[in-house]
């Protein structure tokens, strides 16, 4: 399958369409944002090792019931997949407050939740990705319907169901991770983006190492080798 035309240029992917109207391919960059775009960077290799790891747990996702748009790797740096209509909402999955949920309502740093907790907020860099709840994303038509949003709450909590044992096996705490969802051709909501270092975050369970993109918002250097880590433990059986 080949790349044509570049539709959309992200912070951290380049998408092309194909010559199939239904598939689309993402280009992994090795980018880094954050703040909303305020802090960046390059880290040669990011960009392949998030295609890898998002290929792996796409495939355990899909081999456990959970419809996502991939299709497969093609190379390092890409990966084919389903087009879809984007749902302009981030689901956020905490299982450990840590980060904005911290920073916000001041529970402390590291405290176990009593419950996954899931949050919405409105995938729009503009305005700084606000927080959302139902109602305000009825009133924005990001759904059709409040079905939809306890179908994505649902998802959202099956996708933290297989995951968390998934990575307490190898050692890291799943401590939060947002996601994001489309709808196919048939109306189908099914997972997209990727699930990556960028977008989770893993504490090693022993020594408390940040495993994830908190190595580069907060200055800690050795991204890359933190990600090759848990690319290595998900390729570990
Ligand atoms: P959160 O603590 O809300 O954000 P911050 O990065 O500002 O501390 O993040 C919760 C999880 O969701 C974390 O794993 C990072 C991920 N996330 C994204 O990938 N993109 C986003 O735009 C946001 C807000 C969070």
């Amino acid at each position: 399958m080949q790349k044509r035309a570049l539709l959309y240029e992200g912070k951290a992917k380049r998408l092309f369409l194909t010559d199939d109207e239904n598939l689309v391919i993402s280009e992994f960059k090795d980018d880094l944002t954050a703040f909303n775009g305020e802090k960046k960077s390059s880290e040669a290799g990011k960009g392949a090792l998030n295609n890898k790891i998002s290929t792996e747990l796409f495939k355990l996702l899909e081999a456990n019931g959970i419809p996502t748009h991939f299709v497969e790797m093609l190379d390092d740096n890409h990966m084919l997949h389903t087009k879809v209509d984007v749902i302009l909402i981030e689901v956020i999955v905490r299982n450990i407050a840590t980060g904005s949920l911290s920073k916000n309502l001041g529970i402390e740093d590291g405290k176990v939740l009593p419950f996954t907790l899931v949050e919405f907020d409105y995938k729009d860099d503009d305005l700084g990705d606000p927080k959302l709840n139902d109602q305000h994303a009825l009133i924005l038509e990001l759904v059709e319907h409040q079905d939809e949003l306890d179908k994505l709450r649902r998802m959202a909590r099956q996708v933290n169901d297989i995951l968390k044992p998934y990575f307490a096996k190898k050692g890291l705490n799943l401590v939060d991770f947002k996601l994001e969802f489309g709808k196919d051709r048939n109306n189908n909501i099914i997972l997209i983006d990727e699930i990556s270092p960028d977008n989770c975050r893993f504490w090693d369970m022993e020594t408390g190492e940040k495993m994830d993109k908190d190595r580069f918002r907060q200055g800690l250097g050795g991204l890359k080798v933190a990600y090759e880590k848990v690319l290595e433990r998900i390729l570990e059986k």
